[in-house]
């Protein structure tokens, strides 16, 4: 089996936005609760937070941080989350039917942002509230001091404002099972009003609509054109959220959905530009894909008593083969990195997580944390529009999946390429040869691959290094072409440099 490729330096697509690497860390299940905020943990600092988990968050190394939901924040009283620790009240989550203490809230979250090196991205309730408490919330966390909701925040003790430049103009809400779910013009109409209160109150921040909440949703391309007719001129990003699984053991085809998530921002963009068209706008909306990742496994889960807190859910134990969808999730992502500029993997501690924790215990990670870990540090520069020869596959929901998948990235200095690789065939390796006609004196300087027998091995705090990359050999450059044997089944890095 072999596929060919051609590199160029003029062949690009776009600068990588570093935000494409983010995280999104709700208050549901033991995501905020045990997993980033546990004060009687032996790890945790003076606020409260893990270090352990810290430590592993800050090696995902992700640019922005999406909070406090998701479904959660349908219902969310951001006022609960802010004051003393004592006076905070205990609240029942209808979203994820807990019972949430409140002890972790905005104020935490920045925190926390601080120190995990992300930039907070925040999203406001517009389930069961509106434009009211969304300004509120953007004057308590922008405006300097001398008014209500400033000087609030600095009685709390935070003196200097938090500064935070990304706002969700609410979440999902095209979807029945949310808190406040609209149609596309109540949502729209709302949004606007929203957004024009929180620009107005701080003209410095960027705002993010709802698009649908999945390509499969039934008015998926509908409420975007309508949701945009209403936002357009007010908001910079529209959001896109899609999660995959391989319910019925059917590899080939699961493997083949990365290429489905490139399709679906495709038709966003479209929306987009037929929306700008329509208002003869040379503005052009782009897209904050501010959920993506695998979730399958914890469908079938056993329900936790209701109203619990920081109950065990949406645990899912993420296998080898996970890590390759998510591996070519984080291709697609990097090869439409011209219009989406936000990416936000869902989610990052316990939660379909790549970091899971034992409570009072360890941390650990899982299989998907390695090629996003990758990605996110070695795939910042500009995206070259790699040239792709491969041989095909026909799964049960698409035809002609090339076998390989491929992204590559010139380094932010020009004199290095990163390339990210996915051999898709199951059972034979695939020589790539790889033609770096205008890249002189580039060499091989690394090469992992993330691979195993068996496709539904994976982590655990006892074996937590079962999935992970290992170093290969074997790779040459020669005549300005490289050429690598990938392994059947694997997430491949090679990384080139003078
Ligand atoms: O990430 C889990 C849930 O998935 C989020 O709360 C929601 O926005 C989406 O449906």
């Amino acid at each position: 089996m072999q596929a060919h490729v051609i590199l160029d330096k003029d062949y690009i697509i776009s600068d990588v936005d570093p935000r494409l690497y983010g995280g999104f860390a709700e208050h549901l299940g033991r995501h905020i609760y045990e997993g980033i905020y546990e004060p009687d943990h032996p790890t945790a600092d003076e606020h409260g937070f893990r270090r352990d988990v810290i430590e592993m968050v800050r090696e995902l190394n992700m640019p922005v941080m999406r909070y406090p939901g998701g479904n959660f924040v349908s219902g969310y009283n951001w006022e609960d989350g802010i004051g003393p620790l004592d006076q905070r009240p205990r609240r029942l989550d209808l979203a994820w039917k807990t019972l949430e203490p409140n002890t972790f809230g905005t104020n935490e979250f920045v925190d926390w942002c601080r120190a995990v090196n992300s930039q907070p991205m925040i999203a406001v309730n517009l389930g069961t509230r509106g434009p009211e408490e969304a300004r509120n919330i953007v004057e308590y966390c922008n405006h300097p001091k001398g008014s209500a909701w400033s000087d609030l925040r600095r009685k709390h003790g935070w003196e200097e404002p938090h500064g935070v430049k990304l706002w969700c103009l609410g979440n999902e809400l095209d979807g029945p099972w949310q808190m406040g779910h609209k149609s596309a013009t109540e949502y729209g109409r709302v949004a606007c009003e929203a957004a024009k209160l929180m620009k107005w109150t701080d003209p410095s921040i960027q705002l993010v609509a709802c698009g649908s909440s999945g390509r499969g949703m039934p008015t998926f391309g509908a409420w975007e054109l309508e949701v945009l007719d209403h936002t357009y001129d007010q908001i910079d990003y529209l959001s896109i959220h899609s999660y995959y699984g391989n319910r019925d053991g059917d590899t080939a085809n699961y493997l083949s959905k990365p290429d489905d998530m490139g399709e679906f921002i495709e038709e966003v963009v479209a929306c987009c530009d037929a929306a700008g068209a329509r208002r003869k706008s040379r503005k052009r909306i782009m897209l904050s894909f501010d959920e993506w990742n695998v979730w399958f496994h914890s469908h079938d889960a056993t329900k936790p008593e209701p109203w619990s807190e920081a109950p065990h859910l949406l645990e899912d134990r993420y296998t080898m083969e996970d890590a390759l969808c998510v591996g070519g999730m984080l291709i697609s992502l990097i090869n439409h990195c011209d219009r989406v500029k936000i990416g936000c993997l869902a989610q990052v501690v316990n939660v379909i997580a790549p970091i899971m924790t034992e409570e009072g215990g360890r941390a650990w990670r899982q299989s998907i944390f390695y090629p996003f870990a990758q990605a996110s540090n070695l795939g910042r520069g500009t995206a070259l529009r790699a040239l792709t020869t491969s041989p095909l596959y026909d799964c049960k929901d698409r035809k002609g999946v090339p076998y390989l998948k491929l992204a590559a990235v010139l380094g932010p200095e020009g004199d290095a390429v990163t390339l990210f690789c996915l051999n898709r065939n199951l059972t034979e390796p695939m020589e790539m040869t790889v033609d770096l006609r205008a890249f002189e004196g580039l060499e091989l300087k690394s090469w992992t691959a993330l691979r195993h027998d068996d496709l539904l091995a994976s982590n655990s705090a006892d074996a937590p290094q079962t999935v992970a990359p290992a170093a290969m050999t074997g790779a040459r450059v020669d005549g300005g072409q490289l050429t690598a044997l990938l392994p059947a089944a694997s997430w491949n890095v090679l990384q080139l440099a003078k």
